[in-house]
């Protein structure tokens, strides 16, 4: 199988890319597990210069014994998209973290490489409106690789509050699809970030919210 690169984009800072990005590589190796009875090969790339990911890699000791579960992390540095070709020679999947740069030349990049492109949104019209950008990216990289799938994900929706009739109306209006399912706000994603693991570390504490990354890999790899 060749591999699957799927980018956390968003010109947008704050909107949860290293969030989903962690945990989205930590499921894809747990239902690999599951499918195979054996750890699969996911890579995560942290193509943000401001390197929060390999950061954190580093932190939680990726030299020394490695977290059972935990995708390995290689910064992108200067050519990201050579970092991923080099970690999609060995991997089954590589997930990217991606730059929230006003500078979109490094993530079209990526976006030309990619097989996917997931861009979290917050649940405001304000934050939607401000993805624009970012889709109007993955209709240029498109030139390039018509292939390239791309999706909305509203991150860190309240429960209680069902989304605005404004906010709807905005999606429908966008051109790539918004996922049917959406990632609530959870103190679990920051505890997990904190403790140096992913949701699916976190055992009870983190249930919740890895049922809802398992749901967007699966309509993301369903597709
Ligand atoms: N679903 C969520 N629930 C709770 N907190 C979240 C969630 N997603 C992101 N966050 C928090 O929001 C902030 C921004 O997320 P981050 O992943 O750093 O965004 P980005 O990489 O796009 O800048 C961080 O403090 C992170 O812990
Ligand atoms: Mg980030």
């Amino acid at each position: 199988m060749t591999c699957q690169v799927l980018a956390v984009a968003s010109l947008k800072g704050g909107c949860g890319k290293t969030t989903l990005a962690v945990n989205l590589a930590a499921g894809m190796m747990a239902g690999m597990a599951a499918d195979t009875g054996r750890r699969g090969r996911v890579g995560l790339v942290d193509a943000d210069p401001q390197g929060a990911l390999a950061h954190w890699a580093a932190w939680r000791g990726s030299g020394g014994p490695a977290v059972s579960g935990l995708p390995g992390v290689l910064a992108g540095g200067t050519d990201p998209v050579a970092v991923i070709d080099r970690m999609a020679s060995n991997h089954g999947h590589v997930v990217v973290d991606c730059p929230p740069s006003l500078d979109m030349a490094v993530t079209r990049r990526i976006m030309e490489r990619a097989w996917g492109v997931l861009i979290p949104v917050l649940p405001s019209p304000l934050d939607l409106w401000a993805c624009a950008e970012t889709v109007v990216a993955v209709h240029q990289a498109r030139e390039r690789n018509p292939g390239l799938a791309a999706w909305l994900l509203i991150n860190q929706a309240e429960p209680a509050s069902a989304l605005s009739r404004a906010m709807t109306r905005s999606m429908a209006g966008l051109e790539v699809p918004v996922l049917g399912c959406m990632v609530r706000r959870r103190a679990a994603f920051r505890t997990a970030i904190l403790e140096g693991v992913s949701v699916y570390q976190l055992g009870a504490r983190g249930r919740d919210a890895a049922r809802e990354i398992d749901q967007v890999i699966e309509e993301v790899m369903g597709t």
